[in-house]
């Protein structure tokens, strides 16, 4: 079984085909990402039009090159998936049109996918991991721990109640003059700073419910940082390695919360899961590698390659649905929203609304 997936929801322009053997081995055919990080470094952040229009010009060359290096032609694949949001709903407009008209001329299925579960599926293409387990998702636009039961059941135990983390890191980033994107950057001046410099908060520690709070500690540190400004590069180190110090303690300490919360919900994760962009920093990577051994558990995080956003999740989490039958018809549209927690597996295709929410669409488009 072949699913060629395509991913056009933020700022990355990519498509894959993965494959799962008789004997229930899965398999990246290929995975082309073309990131359009350059485009919107200079307005340090992402630019919906220009996201967009550049996913418009990249898609075929990606898809023909996803074709290409898996030596397939498109009436070789059993399905095509794409992600049908949450995101910039411009960008993912091209990506799901593209998909419908290559299952269109094929003949083969069509799956819109969520954005969310196919970040949250990842680990059972790496790892075959079985359900249920405990995912802690961090990206640009998302912080949230849920119990991962099946595909398309989700239950959310907890998220953040302002800021995401990756939004966070890139904040800082930017108050710091570093460059965007704001992770990566704040990751690697952190490595050169003295995490204890700075005493900063760890929000939400000791609630019972594994809810998020950064927009504290991201004031905290603009405060600091007007304080003692102008910066030295010395500074700049040391508030990056005081942040991040501060927010593992957090990701740890609330995903302790989420793992009693799982306890009291009845269920027994088989690992601790972490997905979405900011899985690929290093320090969080530890912190919870540590929670886990102590809880006896797993703990799964994706290869480099598959943290940021991919083809080769959207094809898997396409392949996970058309094993279970769950295919959609070409009504599907672009949904700027779409919380995980409303995804059942009973649940038809919902029409989405035939107009965007006008609010909060940057926050929105942020997976
Ligand atoms: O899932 P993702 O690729 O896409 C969207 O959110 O759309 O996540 C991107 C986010 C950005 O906020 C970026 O700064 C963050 O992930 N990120 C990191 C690291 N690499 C990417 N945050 C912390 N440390 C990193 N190494
Ligand atoms: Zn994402």
């Amino acid at each position: 079984m072949r699913v060629l997936g395509i991913e056009t929801t933020c700022d990355e322009t990519a498509a894959a085909i993965v494959s799962i053997e008789r004997s229930g081995e899965a398999k990246i055919l290929s995975n082309e990402v073309l990131s359009q990080i350059a485009a919107h470094a200079a307005f340090g952040g992402v630019v919906p039009e220009i996201a967009a229009r550049a996913h418009v010009e990249a898609i075929d060359r990606i898809v023909a090159r996803a074709f290409e290096t898996a030596g397939l032609k498109p009436s070789d694949i059993d399905a095509v998936a794409a992600a049908a949001g949450p995101g910039l709903v411009g960008g993912v407009m091209v990506g799901l049109t593209t998909a419908k008209a290559i299952a269109l001329v094929t003949g083969r299925p069509f799956i819109a996918v969520n954005h969310l579960e196919a970040h949250a599926l990842t680990a059972r293409l790496t790892d075959d991991l079985a359900f249920p387990y405990l995912l802690l998702l961090v990206s640009g636009g998302h912080t949230q721990l849920l119990a991962v039961r099946g595909v398309g059941d989700y239950l959310k135990l907890g998220g953040t109640i302002d800021d995401a983390v990756g939004e966070a890191f890139d904040k800082i980033a930017k108050m710091l003059g570093l460059a965007y994107p704001g992770g990566p950057s704040v990751e690697r001046e952190a490595e050169k700073g003295d995490p204890e410099r700075f005493d900063f908060p760890r929000p939400m520690a000791g609630r019972p419910n594994p809810d998020f709070s950064l927009s504290g500690l991201k004031t905290a540190v603009r405060l600091v940082a007007e304080r003692i400004a102008p910066l030295s590069d010395r500074d700049v180190a040391d508030l990056c390695a005081s942040f991040q110090a501060a927010v593992v303690d957090v990701m740890v300490e609330r995903t302790r919360a989420g793992l009693r919360a799982c306890r009291t919900a009845g269920i027994t994760p088989s690992a601790l899961v972490v997905a979405g962009g900011v899985a690929a920093n290093q320090p969080i990577r530890r912190g919870l590698t540590r929670l886990a051994t102590e809880a006896g558990l797993p703990m799964i995080a994706p290869p480099m390659a598959l943290c940021g956003d991919n083809g080769a999740m959207i094809a898997w989490a396409g392949l996970e649905r058309l094993r279970l039958g769950m295919v959609d018809d070409m009504s599907a549209l672009a949904r700027p929203r779409w919380p995980l927690d409303e995804l059942r597996p009973q649940d038809t295709p919902k029409p989405a609304p035939a107009m965007p929410e006008p609010a909060g669409q940057d926050l929105a488009a942020r997976t």
